[in-house]
Parts: C-alpha cells; structure tokens; sequence
C-alpha cells in the first residue's frame, strides 16, 4: 500500500491530520536549536493542522511511526513555481530530539530518495544551515554534492547565516 514502509517497530506512513500535533512538537525542537530552520516558534496546533490539510499530491508529509509515537517526520515540496522546474523537490527531515543519532533521519531520507521519482521528481535538493553537522553529515551518507554556500542568507538572533545547498539527481548518475 502507498506510503507503508514497515522497518521494525518503525514504520513510515502518510502523515494524517491527527499527527499535526507530534509535527508540531519536533518542529519546534528543531527551531529551538537555530540551526535547522530560520523559523521561528512554536508554531499553534491549528497553524499546523491547516499547513498539513494544504500539501497539495506533491507535497507530501511522512512521519516515521514508532509504535504509536511519532518519533520524526519529513516532506519533499516543489523547488519553484516555475513549470521547468518541475522535477526539483525540496526536502526537509525532522527528527524528535530523543532518538537523533538511531537512524531515524537516514531511514526517512531513504524514503524520500526511493518515492520521489514515483511523483515525478528526479532531484531532491536541501537547504542546510551553518552549524548543522548532522544535517550536513545525513545529505553527504546518501550521496548528496554540495552545490555550494549562500553567504549571510538569513538574519537570526541578530546574526547573518549561512546555508549550504545539496542536491542528489535521482536519474543521471553522479
Ligand atoms: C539532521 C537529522 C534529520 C539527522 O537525523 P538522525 O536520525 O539524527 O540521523 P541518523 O541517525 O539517521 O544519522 C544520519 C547520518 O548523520 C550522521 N550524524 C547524525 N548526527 C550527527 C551529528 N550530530 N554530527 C555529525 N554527524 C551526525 C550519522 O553518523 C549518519 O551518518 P551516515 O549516514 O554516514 O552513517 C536530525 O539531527 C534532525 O532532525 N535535526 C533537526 C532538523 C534538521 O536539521 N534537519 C535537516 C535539514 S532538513
């Protein structure tokens, strides 16, 4: 069935509205850390729920599901509006603060990787900012280049940042 990927106790299914919750709260622990997104937070159940109800067909979210607890979650979006563009995804991968380091980011990344040609998709491409080792560390393991680094690219805590780019082409060998 679409979307089930059964791993041990952990299992990869599609994000349902009831998951909004759990998104949110590993969501947050991430922004908490300033170096996996340039968002701010917390972010309110309902602004999460109408995000997770908007991810049109090629927007999908996945959560990695460990025997009821949603310990990470992850999502490929479009890179650009533009029509040319169309096989680019941008991904994302969050994973609960608790069992970083187990496997779980490269497990869902995995994911991403093998269900993102199925949507039409032949690269994924990240966005991954300055001080964030394992991101950086759990891109290179699947294979991914670095494209190169935007220099001051957001302004946090009164800071300019960095953020690397990496992409993996999911047809032309690399
Ligand atoms: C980045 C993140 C998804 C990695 O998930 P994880 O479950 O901790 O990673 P894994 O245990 O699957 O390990 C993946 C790889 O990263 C490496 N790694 C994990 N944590 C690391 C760290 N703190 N420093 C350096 N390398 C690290 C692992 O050694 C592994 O390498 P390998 O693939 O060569 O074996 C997780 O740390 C996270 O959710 N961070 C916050 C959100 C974020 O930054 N997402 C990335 C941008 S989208």
């Amino acid at each position: 069935m679409l979307g089930l990927v059964p791993t041990r106790q952990r299992l990869i299914r599609r994000a349902e509205p009831g998951d909004a919750g759990a998104i949110g709260s590993i969501y947050d622990e991430a922004i908490a850390t300033r170096v996996a997104t340039f968002a701010a937070g917390p972010h309110d159940q309902a602004e999460r729920m109408a995000w997770l109800a908007a991810r049109g067909d090629r927007a999908p979210v996945w959560v990695l599901d460990a025997s009821g607890d949603v310990i990470a979650w992850a999502a490929l979006a479009p890179f650009s509006h533009r029509e040319w563009y169309d096989g680019v995804a941008e991904y994302t991968v969050y994973v609960s603060a608790g069992v970083q380091g187990t496997g779980a980011g490269g497990q869902m990344l995995d994911h991403l990787i093998d269900t993102a040609p199925g949507l039409g998709y032949w690269k994924l491409v990240g966005m991954i900012l300055e001080g964030n080792a394992a991101g950086l560390a759990l891109a290179r393991g699947r294979g991914f280049r670095e494209v190169g680094t935007h220099h001051a690219h957001g302004h946090v805590d009164g800071a300019w940042r960095d953020v690397t780019v990496v992409e993996l082409h999911l047809e032309k060998s690399r």
